[in-house]
Order: structure tokens, then sequence, then C-alpha cells
């Protein structure tokens, strides 16, 4: 409780607010996170390998069919609280930014104004191969898990869609990543929900706000590398310890 009282008093008090989120921010939701394990006829995939460029080039059908079956499972689920806490900090605190690991929308449905995605989105895919933005695929309802679907063809030059996230070993948007350090190097509290804290650049976020100067306030059931930087560590899950927050925050 009291360390609660401590990150609700950092909140309120502060100009500039940085929300950082990761996969935990929507496991409640039924998104399951990049640590647990895969089920279903998934299960025998490990996530991080079937992300990266590589995989896309052996088996686009496999790829493909993953991120298809991701997209419908997150069009399947609701945001959950945590989500609706983010987006009450920002109508409290209007100089707040959400930077967001996840490719999910759903901080945009809980009312976010402006997240940014640093790995990019499911809902946006594009050409593999010329970049031209690709319209989504008309939705069948969820696909089986494990189905292989085939990509895509590009409608200006005819080469496979891929998905508009980002893969291991690839650049950040450029754009989200100069937004994201912005933001980070000039806020006073930076707040981190459910990231493992594992994975660069990204991970570099919260502890650039913390070399800057901010108040770091962690939301995450178990420990991270991130505990050492953390003004506050708030143990437990984002749907409770969220909202929680807010209403201390603001009463
Ligand atoms: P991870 O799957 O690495 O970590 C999820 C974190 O959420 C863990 O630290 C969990 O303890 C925590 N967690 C689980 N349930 C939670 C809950 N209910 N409330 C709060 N926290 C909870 O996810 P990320 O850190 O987002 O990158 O992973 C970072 C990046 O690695 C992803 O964006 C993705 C991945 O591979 C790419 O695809 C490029």
């Amino acid at each position: 409780m009291e360390h609660l009282a401590q990150a609700a008093k950092l909140l309120a008090q502060a100009q500039r607010v940085v929300v950082f989120t990761g996969a935990g921010i929507s496991a409640e939701s039924g998104v399951p996170t990049f640590r647990d394990a895969l089920t279903g006829l998934w299960e025998r995939f490990d996530a991080q390998s079937l992300a990266t460029p590589q995989a896309f080039q052996d088996d686009p059908d496999l790829v493909w069919g993953w991120y298809e079956w991701r997209r419908h499972r997150v069009t399947s689920v609701r945001p959950n609280p945590g989500h609706e806490a983010v987006a009450a900090v920002e109508r409290h605190a209007p100089h707040t930014a959400v930077i967001t690991q996840n490719v999910d929308d759903l901080h945009e449905r809980a009312g976010s104004a402006q997240p940014v995605h640093l790995h990019g989105s499911l809902f946006a895919p594009r050409c593999s191969l010329c970049g031209f933005p690709a319209p989504l695929p008309a939705s069948e309802g969820e696909p089986d898990d494990g189905r292989r679907l085939p990509p895509p063809a590009c409608t200006r030059c005819s080469g496979p869609v891929r998905p508009g996230v980002v893969w291991f070993g690839e650049a950040l948007p450029e754009s989200a990543l100069e937004d994201a350090v912005r933001a980070a190097a000039g806020c006073d509290v930076l707040l981190t929900v459910g990231t493992s804290g594992l994975v660069y650049p990204a991970a570099e976020i919260p502890r650039l706000a913390a070399r800057s100067g901010a108040a770091v306030i962690q939301v995450n059931p178990q420990p991270t590398p991130l505990d050492p930087i953390a003004r506050v560590n708030l143990h437990g899950a984002a749907a409770t310890v969220l909202p929680a927050v807010v209403a201390a925050a603001w009463p």
C-alpha cells in the first residue's frame, strides 16, 4: 500500500508522463505474452523463432498463418482495466505519451489517443519486396491453430505480403523510435508495465528515462532486469494495480 501511495503521488505531481508497455498488459485480455509457452497446435513453435525475416523467407505460409491467427485472436478480445487505466492517465495528465512494444490495438480501443508502436502493428501489412501497404485480408473467422496460410500478393508488384511488425534483427520504425526517445528523455515519471525489459533497443527506453532523472515506476508480477532502476516496484497484475494507482493519484 505504501508503494502504491508513493507511485500515485509521483504520477499526480508529474508534468510529463511516459507509459511504456509490453505484452503483460494484454495478458489479462487473453493475448499470450512472448515468454508464455504457445498452446494448441502452435505449441511446438517458439514465438521468437517465427518472428524473423529468415523464418518468413524459409516458410512464408507458416509465418503468415501464425500472424493471421494472432490478428484474429486480438480482434476477438477486449481491452482490460489496465489499458483503460492507461487512457485515464492520459486524461488526467495531458502531457502523457504511451509507448508500446505491443502489436495489438488494445490501447487504441481503450481510448489512448496515439500510442507509439515501437514494434509495428498486426493491422498494417505491407509488401515484403516493395513495401507498398496491403489491405487487411477479409476476415473468415478465426483460422485454426497451426494452419498455414499463403500470404496475399502485393497489388503493385505481386511480391508476398508480410505482417507490419518488427522482426528480430530488423530496425525499429525511425519516427516511432525518435518519438519514444524524445518522450523518455523529457519525462518526470515513466510507468513501465508488463515488459520483461529484455529486448533492445526498446528496453533502453525506461533506462534512458532513469538516466535523464525521471522516476521509474514498474508494474509487473515478476522481478525483471528493470527492478534496480525503478524507484517504485509494484508487484502485481496490470489490470488490478493500474486502476488502483489511478484511483489513488486522482481521487
Ligand atoms: P515478454 O513476453 O518478454 O514479457 C512479458 C512480461 O509481462 C513479463 O515480465 C511478465 O512477468 C509480465 N506479465 C505477465 N502477466 C502480467 C500482468 N497480468 N500484468 C503485468 N505484467 C505481466 O513481453 P515484452 O516485454 O513485451 O518483440 O517483450 C518485448 C518484445 O519481445 C516484444 O515486443 C516482442 C518480443 O519478442 C518483437 O516481436 C520484436
